[in-house]
């Protein structure tokens, strides 16, 4: 039996998991789960915002479902990002983030596109120093780290039956750095069967509202992939909707893209649709993909017979969102 650690977190981060998890229940998915702590309500309890309790469990799963976490206000400088550790210490090198429209009356663009960005290096090292004058900001790309972020994008178009796969990057500036990403990219695609293309950043942003028909997979940097990944969010409904993995060569945490929500927390108010996709995209990748398919065509089906949150015009909170949710769940 697959193994499955759960983080709730904070915020809506417990309230979207709990909507997520009965849904995994309900298609009766064969997995074992632990629960463990991370984040700021974790470090009131524990002292610790990633307890070696949390590694340890994390060690021994096959994947994580992730709520989120809040970032503490005040200045605390033992502060690091668990998130940020996670991905370290699991090499978990790409972040993936389907992006549709999962129906007609939701967001704006019929954009069906998976953005695969780099996730462990560019500009988030966040290396900086001062200079006279100013900042220098380091961002350092590797040949491996843009040999496997390619390598991960063709395998899910291949997995994913898409086509052709876009490469996004700025060469014509970065030269040398963002000229070698798409080399590699180049030599890499060549002979997978897929059809490669390329897109300047900046006119990616363009393509993804003007074309986005053309687009079926983005495979990016860190940088470009982020700003990209949420423009692609609200396009086709917003942060409610927008599932994500971070995924390694042995190990994946899922995660809804939207943070832990303080402006709505505790008010029954979170759209859960995108900790529910998180879920359904962890039993796909653990090897359940029928049951993940149900999940998701109940999402379209749900919305289609108005079963809603308040950031998707409906009327529901969460707690009825997802009893509605459970019962279309029941005849798709
Ligand atoms: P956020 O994503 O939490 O919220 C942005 C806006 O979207 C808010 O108005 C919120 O109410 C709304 N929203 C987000 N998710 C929603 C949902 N499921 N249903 C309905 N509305 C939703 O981003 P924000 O406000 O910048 O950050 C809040 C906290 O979350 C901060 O402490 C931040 O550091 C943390 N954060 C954590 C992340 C993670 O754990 N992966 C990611 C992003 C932010
Ligand atoms: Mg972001």
């Amino acid at each position: 039996m697959k193994r499955v650690t759960v983080i709730r977190g904070d915020g809506i981060g417990p309230e979207v998991i709990a909507s997520a998890l009965e849904a995994v229940r309900a298609v009766d998915a064969d997995i074992e789960i632990m629960e463990a702590g991370m984040g700021l309500a974790c470090f009131q309890r524990t002292g610790s915002y990633l307890p070696q309790e949390t590694l340890d469990l994390l060690e021994e799963s096959d994947a994580a479902l992730f709520g989120a976490i809040t970032s503490p206000v005040a200045y605390d400088p033992s502060y690091r990002s668990p998130l940020l550790h996670l991905r370290k210490a699991f090499d978990l090198f790409a972040n993936i983030r389907p992006v549709r429209r999962w129906h007609r009356t939701v967001g704006l663009v019929d954009l069906d596109v998976v953005i695969v960005r780099e996730n462990t290096e560019g500009m988030y090292t966040g290396v900086e120093r001062e200079v006279e004058d100013g900042v220098i900001t380091e961002r350092k790309i590797t040949r491996r780290a843009c040999r496997r972020i390619v390598d991960k994008g063709i395998e899910i178009c291949l997995g994913e039956g898409r086509r052709s796969i876009t490469c996004v990057h700025k060469s014509n500036v970065l030269r040398r750095s963002d000229g070698m990403f798409r080399e590699i990219f180049r030599e890499r695609v060549a002979g997978s069967g897929l059809e490669a293309k390329e897109l300047l950043v900046d006119a990616a942003a363009a393509a993804m509202v003007q074309q986005p028909e053309k687009l079926e997979c983005l495979i990016t940097l860190n940088l470009y992939g982020d700003i990209l990944s949420d423009e692609a969010a609200a396009l086709t409904g917003g942060l409610g909707f927008a599932p994500s993995v971070n995924m390694g060569d042995g190990f994946a945490l899922f995660e809804p893209t939207h943070g832990s929500a303080p402006d709505i927390a505790g008010q029954d108010r979170a759209n859960p649709v995108a900790a529910i996709l998180s879920a359904a995209m962890m039993l796909d990748y653990l090897g359940m993909p029928a049951r993940a398919e149900r999940i998701e065509r109940t999402v379209t089906e749900a919305l289609e017979i108005g079963v809603r949150t308040f950031d998707a015009g409906g009327r529901m909170g969460t707690k009825e969102f997802t009893k509605g949710f459970l019962e279309v769940l029941d005849t798709v």
